[in-house]
């Protein structure tokens, strides 16, 4: 599906939400399900990765129930988890995949995790190898250690991990096991990646702790909870970036999560002269959240590397946008996971952005943009990649002329609605 979108000469204007969050959203799912008791989350994100991860767990026998965009889940912990019929679909999502070969690591039961073409071609031996050690059989039956995985769970003991790249993934995948393990679980080097499993297992009850570089585990019943989901900052981000980049902007998003491991976008906005302010901070359920307002600026490029991007790392196609418009170099380095991702996102937001009259350089680990570059209209294709269209949607509005976008239905993996919502912006 193709989709169209026009340089805008108007500012983007108005308050609005942005879908519940898409990581907050899996995890309550998962780890409702690991429960005992009942856990409710609302509003629940209706996307297609979420989606696939409750069609997983109504194969292994979760009982749950989405009405509306509540979602409730009866609880019976992993031990009646049952063996699946045929295999589990996980879509195009890893956060499925790889969390629920942590849960199923625990489990005597057998279970083979299929995804799309994209999640096929998506590394797996990171997840296999310390899911191995701990004593689960795990196999990652495609070529080079790709999907499908075929896992036989039960019998874990704890290791003590250092992680060989700080993914939330892996972390969360490692502790999910680790709360099935005798002994305790110890992972190293995951301080930057996004924390929302830790934070949902400390509310849950779990015996979970914190030490220097490392976070652990013991052998945990979880108990339901109410889980209250704030606005996926990740979704944010497509917004504030157009309204920093479109001149006479002023937008008001509602109720947003603002975890700081996951808020990285919103100080390399502020120190490229974007004007982002944060307001009504609170907390529920253990996440941060508050309100955010974003208006235009004159912006300036800005180097960004290694530790700074785990807390931005789905935000980063976003900041090429930005730095194609932004004045001097932008400069992007220590971000070879997204090659790894739904598409090679360096590769497909370069080609794409010098379509359009962007001059990009590709780094093996990054990008070099060079700025202030006019944007013009033309024909770009998502790479199948929902951030990737929405990268190239924002583009769009900065370019003169008509912009047509292919492969457009990948953007319901986590923002349904978002053309239409822009536009009611415009
Ligand atoms: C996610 C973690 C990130 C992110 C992905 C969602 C999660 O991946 O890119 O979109 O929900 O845990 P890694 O932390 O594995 O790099």
């Amino acid at each position: 599906m193709e989709m169209v979108f026009n340089g805008v000469s108007r500012g983007l204007r108005g308050e609005t939400r942005v879908p519940p969050d898409k990581s907050i959203s899996h995890r309550a799912a998962i780890l409702g399900a690991m429960a005992e008791g009942v856990t409710t989350a609302s509003p629940f994100l209706r996307s297609g990765d979420c989606m696939s991860t409750l069609s997983c767990l109504r194969a292994l026998g979760v009982g749950l129930e989405l009405e509306g965009d509540t979602l409730r889940v009866e609880g019976k912990g992993v031990s009646a988890w049952r063996e699946p019929e045929g295999w589990l679909d996980a879509g195009n999502s890893a956060t499925t995949m790889r969390l629920l070969a942590g849960a199923l690591s625990g489990i005597p039961i057998r279970c083979e995790i299929r995804g799309d073409a994209s999640l096929s071609r998506r590394p797996m031996a990171r997840i296999v190898e310390p899911l191995r050690a701990m004593g689960a059989e795990v196999e990652a039956v495609g070529e080079g250690n790709r999907p499908p995985l075929v896992i036989r769970g039960g019998g874990l003991k704890g290791i003590d991990y250092a992680m060989p790249v700080d993914s939330a993934q892996l972390k969360s995948a490692l502790l999910l096991a680790g709360l099935q393990a005798e002994g305790e679980t110890r992972v190293r080097g995951g301080k930057t990646s996004r924390d929302h499993t830790e934070r949902m297992l400390a509310l849950m009850g779990a015996d979970i702790w914190f030490e220097e570089d490392a976070v652990a585990v013991r052998r945990s019943t979880l108990e339901g909870h109410e889980i209250r989901i704030p606005g996926d900052i990740s979704s944010a981000s497509f917004l504030l970036a157009a309204a920093a980049l479109v001149p006479g902007s002023r937008l008001v998003l509602r109720d947003v999560g603002l975890n700081p491991t996951r808020a990285g976008f919103l100080s390399v906005l502020n120190s490229m002269g974007a004007l982002v302010m944060e307001s009504s901070y609170r907390e529920t359920d253990n996440e941060p959240r508050g309100d955010l307002e974003a208006a235009s600026a004159e912006l300036a490029g800005v180097e960004v590397d290694g530790w700074r991007i785990p807390a931005m790392i789905d935000e980063v196609p976003l900041l090429a946008v930005l730095g194609c418009r932004a004045k001097g170099e932008t400069v992007v380095r220590g971000a070879g996971e997204l090659r790894v991702k739904e598409s090679d996102r360096i590769a497909a937001i370069c080609a794409e952005l010098i379509r359009m009259g962007g001059r990009l350089e590709e780094l093996e680990d990054g990008f070099v943009v060079h700025g202030p570059a006019k944007l013009v209209g033309a024909r770009v294709d998502s790479h199948g990649d929902h951030r990737i269209a929405m990268a190239l949607a924002v583009a769009a509005l900065c370019a003169e002329g008509e912009t047509v976008i292919s492969g457009w239905e990948c953007v319901d993996i986590s923002f349904p609605g978002f053309a239409e919502l822009l536009r009611t912006l415009i």
